[in-house]
This record gives C-alpha cells, structure tokens and sequence, in this order.
C-alpha cells in the first residue's frame, strides 16, 4: 500500500512551489474576486472559507447559463460558484473539525477545484467554537486524522493553512508532523493566534519552517507593513525565506498587486471587478462588500455613498457608468436562456 507522502508526491496537479496566491478571505473571495486575481498575476486563489456543515448540504449544479458550477443550499442560496477559467487554479477552503465530514465535502467539489485547503487559522469564535479553525493548532491529532483522510480520499492536492504557536519549537514541529500526512503545502500566516492584523508579522517563524520542512511553505501575513506593491512580494518571499507568498489584504485592497507592472488605479480595478460581478451574477451584497473593502478611506465619499445605498448589480453598474454593458450581459444571457429552453424542448 501507498503511504500518505508517496501519494502526495503522485499529484500532477497544481504546483505550490514559487507561486504567488490570492488568500483564502470571507466573503472578498468569492468568483469575481478570483477570476480578477488571476488576470493580474496571481498563480493560485483560494476561496472563501466554506464550513463542512453547510457545504454537505449543497447540491451540484451545472449552470449552462452562466457557464458555471454551483454549489447550492436548501434555501437556494449559491454557497460556492466556480468556472472553466479558474479550474486548475482555484484552491477549495473549508472549515472542518471532522475528518468524515471534510472528505464528504472535499468529495463533492474535487472534480472541479485544483487542491483542497483546511482552515486552522481562524481565531474568530464562529469558527474555534466548533473545534475548527485556530481550535484545531491546539488538537494536533485531530489535524493529522483530518489531513490523512483528505490525502488518501480525493485525487487534488490538499494543503493546510496555519497560524504560528507560541514557540519556534512548537512551530516547527507541528508543521513536521503536518508534512508527514502527505500535503503538497502549507500557507502560513506568521502571527499568534490571538495577535490582530495590525501586529507585525513574524518573518522568523516562517522562516524557520521553511527550513524545517522539504513541502513548499506559503508566506502570509505581510499585508499591512511588508508588502504594498508588487515589488514587495519579492522581499516577503525572502525575508521569509519561502518559494511562494499569500496575500490577502494587499489583495483586497487592490488586486492588482499581483500586477508585475504596478498597481492600476483601484477606480480602474472596480470596473472590471463589477464586470466580473455582472458576468457571473454575483450577489448584489457581495458586491457591494467588496467595492467596500476597494474603496477605502473613499467609501463615504459620493460615488462610496452611491455604492452603499445601491440594491442590485443594476445600481451598482449605474454609480459607475457600466449601464450600457450591465445591459449588454442581461441581454445576451436572457437569449442564451431562451436558446438552451428551446433546444430542451422535444
Ligand atoms: C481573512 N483571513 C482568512 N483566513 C482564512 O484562512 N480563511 C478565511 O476565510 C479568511 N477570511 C478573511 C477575510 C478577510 C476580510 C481578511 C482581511 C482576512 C485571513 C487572511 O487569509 C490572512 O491570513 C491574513 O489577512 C493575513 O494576511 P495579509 O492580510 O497580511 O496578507
């Protein structure tokens, strides 16, 4: 039989190595998001953090309208949309404190997701109440039971991302342990469980681990001091002494930092993030939070004002002149609709 790390090594899929990624962010990183990532650079984006729980209840649906996979609740709610595009890159994030439960899900998505990523960074209370998240650093066997199930169970690669603990020790050896379950990476977010985002980041720590182990480490967690522009990525992935850097923050920002050519202006990156929302029929809210997140300091200024009071992808489009082709789109999935209903029909 094959162990855990032989099987690893078997993936031709997705590579970690020197890559640059789009971390894994509620609600910033759902499609429109990620598909923008990608055209300004970045190699792999993750999703969202997804919890098992409600991911299990989801069903697949092949959207031929959208040219899109969705997964989707009971209540009709779209939990998780994802394209051709984005197929080889697009990394699958869940919470999970059960390993049954995560290859349930990871089972369901693999076939249209490149590598499947665990969540045990998350301090927030929603997600270590249940054991998930953060909780899991502190559960090392619950982590491995998990992990090894993954790594035998689905054909992707599975990765895993962590916060560090309260020791270079305890670090390095929990990230040793999680080698030997047979992930293709580990992303690690350099702060301490209950450090905020606006503490500095520990490059020392990661570094470390990227010593201690031979699978691809991630940098992350140089947002707000390392890295403001795309040359910085380049001495977070030295100071660091990793192949491949994360970036969330920097990323929600302003996902042209992935951009080796500099930033575009974020007005600029809005249009084409709307386009994407319009294209891919985002939700209106999800819109809305992410124009947010891009607008800043600027988000009570009027166009800000306009976002904010806006109801659907309609009115956002208007607040940003994109009337003719919010239309456009409309018009030409209605007939692709109306072609599909009348090819279905015997
Ligand atoms: C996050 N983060 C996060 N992490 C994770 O593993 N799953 C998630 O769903 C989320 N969600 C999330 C939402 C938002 C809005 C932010 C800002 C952050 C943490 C994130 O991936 C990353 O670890 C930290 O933000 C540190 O990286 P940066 O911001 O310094 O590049």
């Amino acid at each position: 039989s094959r162990s855990a790390e032989q099987l690893a090594w078997q993936h031709a899929g997705l590579s970690f190595r020197n890559i640059t990624a789009l971390a894994p962010m509620v609600r910033v990183g759902t499609l429109p998001m990620r598909l923008l990532a990608l055209d300004y650079g970045a190699d792999v984006v993750y999703c969202e953090e997804l919890i098992d729980i409600k991911m299990a209840q989801c069903q697949r649906i092949v959207n031929d309208v959208l040219e899109t996979v969705d997964f989707v609740a009971p209540d009709e709610r779209v939990m998780f949309r994802t394209c051709e595009r984005e197929k080889d890159r697009v990394v699958f994030q869940m919470g999970t404190a059960d390993p049954d439960r995560a290859l349930t899900v990871a089972q369901l998505v693999e076939q249209d997701v490149a590598a499947i990523d665990v969540n045990m960074g998350c301090p927030k209370e929603y997600s270590t109440k249940g054991g998930m998240g953060a909780a899991l650093l502190s559960n090392p066997d619950k982590i491995e039971a998990i992990l090894k199930k993954l790594v035998m169970g689905v054909s992707v690669p599975v990765t895993c991302k962590i916060r560090i603990l309260p020791s270079l020790e305890e670090t390095v050896s929990l990230v040793q342990r999680i080698e030997k379950t047979g992930v293709a990476a580990v992303a690690v977010h350099g702060r301490f469980k209950d450090e905020r985002p606006r503490h500095p980041v520990h490059c020392d720590y990661i570094q470390a681990v990227a010593q201690a182990v031979s699978i691809p480490v991630i940098a992350n967690g140089g947002s707000l001091d390392l890295v403001k522009t795309n040359s910085d990525i380049e001495k977070f992935r030295k100071a660091t002494g990793t192949s491949s850097v994360m970036l969330a923050r920097a990323a929600m920002w302003n996902p042209s930092v992935f951009c080796n050519q500099g930033p575009l202006p974020v007005e600029k990156v809005m249009e084409e993030y709307i386009k994407y929302a319009i294209r891919y029929d985002n939700h209106a809210f999800n819109t809305k939070y992410c124009l947010c997140q891009m607008l800043r300091d600027k988000v009570e200024s009027p166009l800000g004002k306009q976002v904010q009071a806006a109801q659907t992808n309609a009115e956002i489009s208007e607040a940003y002149g994109l009337q003719t082709f919010y239309q456009e789109i409309q018009q030409d999935l209605q007939a692709k609709m109306a072609a599909l209903q009348s090819s279905n029909q015997p």
